[in-house]
């Protein structure tokens, strides 16, 4: 008997013998059907759906008008998809299937930064930032002063990593959403040869999720909020190490425990300390007489996959 003839939810404990059969012979003749595949790693794949998704049918019972709109949920969602609006991964973001995925391909490693999801916001080719330069490129916000250093498992520091860094502005938008080709709130730099970084950002602020489409409707059906807590985006590459993509959150964000992606991981909120505008800045620049925050992030890198 295979795996999925056995998987029966609490709601199928009811049913006669007679039915149970009925519907254990539907899965066991969907599953034999990939008996032919001779792609290994494919027919796993397919035999696990479909063990999965007759384990959910028969669980909730599902009843014929559900299936249908399900259906027509799924295909509202392609049709909200474009060149700029990937509606599939918000879904799977919000159903928490996109962080599965990350914690499943970074497994923890000794200290190794934790990583979380990467997001839709990120652009190839973002602007080289000089070593405390600043990032924000016309994006509104406080002003940030970011430190840290990367060092690898071992205690290492990582000289000449490359620290991209991405975020919303204070309105709670990136750069790319406002369609007029701006650059603001993105850039890279590389650690120096103690591996210590610095740059100027602006504190982050909390953001919906684009909310306007079925995604949205399904979390307004639930009771959810599409608010995501308050986040720096960080992807940091260095050779023979594993790449990571992060955020890092500001403690006391009151969206920390219901962030609606589920990428907030206690291992990765900071202190954002609020700074009085007279306070004298790091490194003397001028902030026209604004308070700033400031905030510190050590990163480690785990050892590449072999
Ligand atoms: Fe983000």
């Amino acid at each position: 008997m295979t795996e999925a003839a056995t998987v029966t939810g609490s709601r199928a404990t009811g049913i006669t013998a007679e039915q149970r059969a009925r519907e254990d012979d539907v899965v066991a003749r969907v599953l034999e059907s990939f008996d032919g595949c001779t792609d290994a790693r494919r027919q796993e794949l397919m035999r696990g759906v479909v063990t999965h998704l007759h384990a959910f049918l028969r669980d909730v019972r599902l009843t014929e008008d559900e299936w249908g709109e399900a259906i027509g949920f799924l295909t509202a969602v392609g049709h909200m998809c474009d060149d700029r609006r990937q509606e599939f991964i918000l879904l799977s973001d919000t159903l928490g299937a996109s962080m599965q995925t990350v914690a499943i391909n970074n497994a923890a490693f000794a200290d190794a930064t934790e990583a979380t999801v990467f997001g839709p916001f990120f652009v190839e080719d973002s602007p080289a930032i000089p070593l405390g330069g600043d990032l924000a490129g016309g994006a509104t916000g406080q002003p940030c002063w970011v430190t840290g250093t990367v060092r690898d498992t071992a205690g290492k520091p990582v000289a000449g990593a490359r620290i991209e860094v991405w975020e919303a502005d204070q309105d709670g938008f990136y750069d790319v959403q406002y369609g007029d080709d701006r650059i603001a709130g993105r850039g890279h730099l590389f650690s120096d040869p103690d591996g210590n970084y610095r740059f100027w950002a602006v504190t982050p602020t909390p953001y919906p999720i684009p909310h306007d489409g079925p995604v949205g409707a399904m979390l307004a059906a639930t009771g959810r909020s599409p608010m995501r807590a308050s986040h720096l985006h960080f992807m940091v590459t260095a050779v023979g190490l594993r790449a990571l993509v992060t955020h890092i959150f500001v403690r006391g964000d009151e969206l920390l425990d219901r962030d609606s992606v589920f990428g907030v991981k206690d291992s990765l909120i900071r202190d954002f300390t609020e700074q009085s505008a007279d306070t004298p800045t790091p490194d003397g620049r001028d902030l026209g007489g604004r308070t700033w925050s400031r905030v510190h992030f050590d990163i480690v890198l785990a050892p590449a996959p072999v």
